[in-house]
This record gives C-alpha cells, structure tokens and sequence, in this order.
C-alpha cells in the first residue's frame, strides 16, 4: 500500500497540470491561437517621432478652441490653463516656454521632444472618461490648438500628416539619449 501511494502521489502531481489544460482548452476555445493581421491592425495606432503612420486630416487652433472648449476644458481649465488636472499650456502665443520642466505645472505638450507625441497621446487616451472617440480632424485641430496656446506655432497654421511632424518642439534638445552615445576612441568593448 505504502508503495502504491509512492507512485500515485507523483503521478498525479504530474498528470494535474496537463487536465487542467485539456479543461480550460474547453472552457476557452480560443485561447492561444495567433492574432490576424487585421486584428493586430484594430489596435497598432501607435505614432512615431517621423509621424509616418499620422492618418489624414487637418486642422487649425480656431477649430481646435472650440472642440477643447467642449471636451477638454471641464479637466484642463480654460485654454488648457488651471485645470483641476495636468496644466497643458505653460508658454503663451508667440512666447514658447523652454524649462525647466518639473511637475505638473510645466509639463504637458511643451515638454514632449517630438511633435507627434501629443498627437497619438490626445488620439489614443483623451478625452479621459471616452478615450478613442476622436476624429483624425478633431486631434489635428486640438493639437494645433494647444501647440498655439503654447506659443510652438502661428493661430493659422494647418496641422495635417505633413506639417505636423515638421514642427519645432521647444524642449527637442532636453533629453539625455537612453543609450549614452560614445565617441569612437572611448567606446567599450562590450559596447
Ligand atoms: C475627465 C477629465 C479629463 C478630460 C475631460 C480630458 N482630460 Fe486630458 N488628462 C486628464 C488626466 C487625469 C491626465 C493625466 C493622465 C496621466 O498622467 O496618467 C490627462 C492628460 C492629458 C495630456 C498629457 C499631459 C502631460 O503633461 O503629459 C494631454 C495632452 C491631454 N490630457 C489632453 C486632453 C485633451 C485634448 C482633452 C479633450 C479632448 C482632454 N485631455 C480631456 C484628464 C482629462
């Protein structure tokens, strides 16, 4: 008897995880098959520093004003200025800021190194209690709206899949690069 419980108790131990497999295979038919193309597609909306993947559409400050008045400014205050949440504005028309940044007071989009940042940041997660309920046009026009407010571009200017990227970010230069650039002579083996 001693002996038999020897050999039941690890082959159970080993026999348990394989049923519990062949269970919640049945009790979730599609767990662990490949995504398609077009699944992966439904949610790769992802905006690079070039802004290769922006899709078309456009717009201006004037009309972003308006949909920021509507949708953006119950959290972010008017013209993105003493919100009860993240200020979005820390220059003013025609007088970008240029740092220090540090806290919620002097970040926002001044502070993102490439423009397209707030472009995919407003499409992907605003407004907060409806994220992804924007139009391309809508994104575009809001983030001329708040790169105007900041003092980045001129009020007229059209922001589109071209001009956008173009764009000339104050704080481009303040940040440190992730892997630390030697020069030739002083790079180490491992590197
Ligand atoms: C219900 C409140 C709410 C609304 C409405 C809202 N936001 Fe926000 N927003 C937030 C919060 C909270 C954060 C900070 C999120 C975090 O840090 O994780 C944020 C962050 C942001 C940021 C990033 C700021 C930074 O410093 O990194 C931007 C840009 C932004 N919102 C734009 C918008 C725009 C444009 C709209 C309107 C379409 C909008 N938000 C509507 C609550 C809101």
């Amino acid at each position: 008897m001693q002996c038999s419980l020897k050999l039941l108790i690890p082959a159970l131990v080993l026999i348990a995880p394989v049923a519990l497999a062949q269970t919640s295979a049945r009790k979730f038919p599609n767990v662990g098959q490949p995504l398609s193309q077009a699944e992966i597609q439904s949610f790769d909306h992802m905006i690079g520093p070039e802004g290769k993947e922006l899709p078309a559409g456009h717009g201006t400050a004037k009309e972003g004003a308006v949909i920021f008045a509507n949708r953006c400014e119950v959290c972010h205050g008017k013209n993105g200025e003493n919100g009860i949440t993240h200020h979005l504005v820390a220059g003013s028309p025609g007088k970008p800021y240029r740092g220090p940044f540090y806290g919620v007071e002097k970040d926002g989009p001044s502070y993102f190194p490439y423009p397209t940042i707030a472009w995919d940041y407003i499409n992907r997660a605003m407004p907060a209690p409806n994220p992804g309920s924007l139009k391309p046009d809508e994104v575009y026009s809001l983030v001329a709206f708040l790169y105007y407010r900041n003092g980045i571009i001129n009020e007229n200017d059209v922001m589109d899949q071209n001009s956008l990227p173009k764009v000339v970010m104050p704080n481009r230069n303040g940040f440190v690069p992730a892997k630390p650039v030697y020069p030739p002579e002083k790079k180490p083996s491992w590197w």
